[in-house]
């Protein structure tokens, strides 16, 4: 099974822990503090949007992809009841380009780290350099291989993981071991790493 056949399987049987029903605190606070300008961005993979629609309040012009038609159109669904203005795309992001593109800004959370080889990694990043204008920031919120869990939960990655898929497109302006934000009493570890596209 594909990473994204497996993901579609999860919407259809509910088993989506990540779906906190909120913008996930990492990005909210990258946003306001760096401060990141509103400016056109692209969330990938962005489920039932909680992230895009945080954005789109929040000065972006946001577009949306997924591969999980349900999420997309709960994704709809979401933005239309906060009365938000999204574009959402079922695409799959590693094999088309997204319309709309360059972006400034583009974040994941939860899509890169699904990836598991280095090469799909490397792959998966050097298309965000391909969706992103000059210097723009990639925010990627990624499983955390430093955490040593038993049982089920995110997928992991190592520091040498990400900076080794994301090099040569982007320096890493910050790499800092944080968790997401989770309805469970142990929040999972995770990587919160902002990047800017080289040259
Ligand atoms: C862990 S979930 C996170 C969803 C959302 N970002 C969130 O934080 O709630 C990963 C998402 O990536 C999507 N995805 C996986 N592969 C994809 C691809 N190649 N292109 C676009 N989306 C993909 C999945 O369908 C899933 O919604």
């Amino acid at each position: 099974m594909t990473v994204e056949e497996g993901y579609r399987k999860r919407y259809r049987s509910g088993d989506i822990p990540w779906d906190v029903g909120r913008p996930d605190f990492n990005l909210t606070e990258v946003v306001t503090q760096r401060p990141i300008p509103g400016c056109k961005a692209l969330d990938i993979g962005c489920g039932t949007a909680d992230n895009s629609i945080w954005l789109a309040g929040h000065g972006f012009q946001v577009t949306g992809t997924d591969t999980s038609e349900i999420a997309i159109q709960k994704g709809v669904e979401k933005a239309s009841e906060a009365k938000v203005e999204c574009d959402f795309v079922r695409i799959d992001f590693l094999a088309n380009r997204i319309p709309g593109a360059p972006f400034g800004f583009v974040f994941d959370r939860g899509c890169f780290h699904s990836f598991r080889s280095q090469q799909d990694r490397s792959r998966f990043a050097r298309n965000v350099a391909a969706h992103l204008e000059g210097a723009g920031l990639w925010l990627t919120i990624a499983g955390n291989a430093d955490e040593h869990r038993q049982g089920p939960g995110p997928p992991q990655s190592t520091a040498g993981e990400i900076v080794l898929a994301v090099e040569p497109h982007f320096e890493v302006l910050s790499l800092i071991s944080s968790h997401f934000d989770s309805n469970h009493p142990h929040p999972p570890r995770a990587w919160r790493c902002l990047l800017r596209k080289r040259g």
